[in-house]
Protein backbone atom coordinates (compact mmCIF):
# COMPACT_ATOMS: atom_id res chain seq x y z
CA UNK A 1 0.00 0.00 0.00
CA UNK A 2 1.53 3.61 -1.05
CA UNK A 3 1.89 5.44 2.21
CA UNK A 4 -0.14 8.39 3.27
CA UNK A 5 1.59 11.92 3.07
CA UNK A 6 -0.25 13.92 6.09
CA UNK A 7 1.71 16.89 5.03
CA UNK A 8 -0.01 18.29 2.06
CA UNK A 9 -3.20 19.19 1.10
CA UNK A 10 -5.24 21.51 -1.51
CA UNK A 11 -6.88 24.55 -0.95
CA UNK A 12 -8.88 26.12 -3.86
CA UNK A 13 -10.53 29.60 -4.28
CA UNK A 14 -13.88 29.42 -6.11
CA UNK A 15 -14.72 31.50 -9.08
CA UNK A 16 -16.63 34.17 -7.20
CA UNK A 17 -14.14 34.38 -4.75
CA UNK A 18 -11.44 35.06 -7.60
CA UNK A 19 -13.07 37.72 -9.63
CA UNK A 20 -14.33 39.51 -6.56
CA UNK A 21 -9.91 39.87 -5.64
CA UNK A 22 -9.71 37.26 -2.11
CA UNK A 23 -7.13 35.11 -3.38
CA UNK A 24 -4.18 37.58 -2.00
CA UNK A 25 -6.40 37.71 1.47
CA UNK A 26 -7.39 33.64 1.50
CA UNK A 27 -3.55 32.59 0.86
CA UNK A 28 -2.12 35.26 3.02
CA UNK A 29 -4.56 33.75 6.06
CA UNK A 30 -2.83 30.01 5.24
CA UNK A 31 0.53 31.47 5.44
CA UNK A 32 0.21 33.32 8.03
CA UNK A 33 -0.90 29.91 10.03
CA UNK A 34 2.95 28.23 8.69
CA UNK A 35 1.41 26.53 5.31
CA UNK A 36 3.56 26.66 2.85
CA UNK A 37 3.20 27.05 -0.81
CA UNK A 38 4.81 24.38 -2.91
CA UNK A 39 2.67 25.27 -6.18
CA UNK A 40 0.11 27.70 -7.50
CA UNK A 41 -1.97 27.24 -10.22
CA UNK A 42 -4.94 29.32 -12.17
CA UNK A 43 -6.89 27.47 -14.51
CA UNK A 44 -10.59 27.11 -15.62
CA UNK A 45 -12.42 24.12 -15.09
CA UNK A 46 -14.45 22.79 -18.04
CA UNK A 47 -17.79 21.17 -16.76
CA UNK A 48 -16.77 17.83 -17.40
CA UNK A 49 -13.36 18.30 -15.67
CA UNK A 50 -15.92 19.66 -12.47
CA UNK A 51 -17.80 16.44 -12.49
CA UNK A 52 -14.60 14.31 -12.48
CA UNK A 53 -13.26 17.16 -9.28
CA UNK A 54 -16.88 16.53 -7.44
CA UNK A 55 -17.71 12.93 -8.38
CA UNK A 56 -18.42 12.36 -5.31
CA UNK A 57 -20.97 14.02 -4.73
CA UNK A 58 -22.97 13.49 -7.98
CA UNK A 59 -26.09 11.89 -6.86
CA UNK A 60 -26.62 14.81 -4.73
CA UNK A 61 -29.34 17.69 -5.21
CA UNK A 62 -27.03 20.61 -5.76
CA UNK A 63 -24.53 18.47 -7.94
CA UNK A 64 -25.06 20.35 -11.70
CA UNK A 65 -25.69 23.56 -9.70
CA UNK A 66 -22.09 23.02 -8.07
CA UNK A 67 -20.56 21.87 -11.26
CA UNK A 68 -21.84 24.88 -13.50
CA UNK A 69 -20.67 27.21 -10.78
CA UNK A 70 -17.16 26.14 -10.16
CA UNK A 71 -16.92 26.03 -14.13
CA UNK A 72 -18.20 29.59 -14.44
CA UNK A 73 -14.46 31.17 -14.23
CA UNK A 74 -10.85 31.15 -13.26
CA UNK A 75 -10.26 29.33 -10.15
CA UNK A 76 -6.58 29.52 -7.74
CA UNK A 77 -5.12 26.16 -6.51
CA UNK A 78 -2.19 26.07 -4.35
CA UNK A 79 -0.77 23.05 -3.17
CA UNK A 80 0.34 23.30 0.44
CA UNK A 81 2.32 22.27 3.24
CA UNK A 82 2.58 21.73 7.01
CA UNK A 83 2.06 19.23 9.54
CA UNK A 84 -0.98 17.49 9.64
CA UNK A 85 -2.01 19.77 6.89
CA UNK A 86 -5.64 18.15 5.88
CA UNK A 87 -7.31 18.82 9.85
CA UNK A 88 -4.81 22.42 10.14
CA UNK A 89 -6.92 23.45 6.40
CA UNK A 90 -10.27 22.08 7.16
CA UNK A 91 -9.51 24.39 10.61
CA UNK A 92 -9.06 27.27 8.90
CA UNK A 93 -11.78 26.93 6.30
CA UNK A 94 -14.35 26.47 8.52
CA UNK A 95 -17.92 24.51 7.83
CA UNK A 96 -19.69 23.80 4.23
CA UNK A 97 -22.06 26.75 5.27
CA UNK A 98 -20.28 29.54 5.96
CA UNK A 99 -23.20 31.24 8.51
CA UNK A 100 -22.24 28.02 10.94
CA UNK A 101 -18.82 28.41 10.10
CA UNK A 102 -16.66 29.61 13.52
CA UNK A 103 -15.20 33.62 13.47
CA UNK A 104 -11.95 34.08 11.60
CA UNK A 105 -11.98 30.99 9.62
CA UNK A 106 -11.87 31.70 5.70
CA UNK A 107 -15.66 30.48 4.41
CA UNK A 108 -17.18 32.88 8.04
CA UNK A 109 -15.37 35.77 6.35
CA UNK A 110 -15.35 35.46 2.23
CA UNK A 111 -18.17 32.83 2.15
CA UNK A 112 -21.84 33.97 0.83
CA UNK A 113 -23.93 31.29 1.13
CA UNK A 114 -23.29 27.17 1.45
CA UNK A 115 -22.59 27.00 -2.64
CA UNK A 116 -20.78 30.24 -2.87
CA UNK A 117 -18.68 29.16 0.01
CA UNK A 118 -15.05 30.96 -0.82
CA UNK A 119 -12.91 27.76 -1.15
CA UNK A 120 -13.02 24.02 -1.25
CA UNK A 121 -10.22 21.89 0.59
CA UNK A 122 -9.90 18.29 0.58
CA UNK A 123 -11.88 16.44 4.08
CA UNK A 124 -9.81 13.47 4.16
CA UNK A 125 -5.62 12.78 3.77
CA UNK A 126 -7.44 10.07 0.83
CA UNK A 127 -9.09 12.63 -0.78
CA UNK A 128 -6.33 15.22 -0.65
CA UNK A 129 -3.81 12.77 -2.51
CA UNK A 130 -6.64 12.12 -5.26
CA UNK A 131 -7.84 16.45 -5.48
CA UNK A 132 -3.57 16.82 -5.60
CA UNK A 133 -3.13 14.26 -8.38
CA UNK A 134 -6.02 16.10 -10.40
CA UNK A 135 -4.90 19.37 -10.42
CA UNK A 136 -0.88 18.87 -9.99
CA UNK A 137 -0.12 15.71 -11.22
CA UNK A 138 0.82 14.18 -14.75
CA UNK A 139 -2.15 14.10 -16.45
CA UNK A 140 -3.62 16.93 -14.67
CA UNK A 141 -7.23 18.66 -15.36
CA UNK A 142 -7.10 21.06 -18.52
CA UNK A 143 -4.61 24.22 -17.67
CA UNK A 144 -5.38 27.25 -19.54
P1 LIG B 1 -16.91 22.03 -1.15
O1 LIG B 1 -16.13 21.95 0.11
O2 LIG B 1 -16.23 22.53 -2.37
O3 LIG B 1 -17.52 20.59 -1.43
C1 LIG B 1 -18.70 20.39 -2.15
C2 LIG B 1 -19.42 21.67 -2.44
O4 LIG B 1 -20.78 21.53 -2.74
C3 LIG B 1 -19.42 22.55 -1.20
O5 LIG B 1 -18.15 23.01 -0.90
C4 LIG B 1 -20.45 23.60 -1.61
O6 LIG B 1 -19.91 24.56 -2.51
C5 LIG B 1 -21.44 22.72 -2.34
N1 LIG B 1 -22.55 22.32 -1.46
C6 LIG B 1 -22.52 21.51 -0.41
N2 LIG B 1 -23.73 21.37 0.16
C7 LIG B 1 -24.55 22.12 -0.59
C8 LIG B 1 -25.94 22.39 -0.53
N3 LIG B 1 -26.71 21.86 0.40
N4 LIG B 1 -26.44 23.21 -1.46
C9 LIG B 1 -25.64 23.74 -2.42
N5 LIG B 1 -24.32 23.53 -2.52
C10 LIG B 1 -23.78 22.73 -1.61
Amino acid sequence: MKSMDTTKTLLIVKPDAVAGGLVGKIVAMAEERSFKILDVKMFSLSLSDASVFYNVHRDKPFFESLVKYMSSGPIAAFLLEKDDAVKAMRELVGLVDPAESAEGTIRKLYGVDIQHNAVHAPDSIENAQREIGLVFGRGALQRL
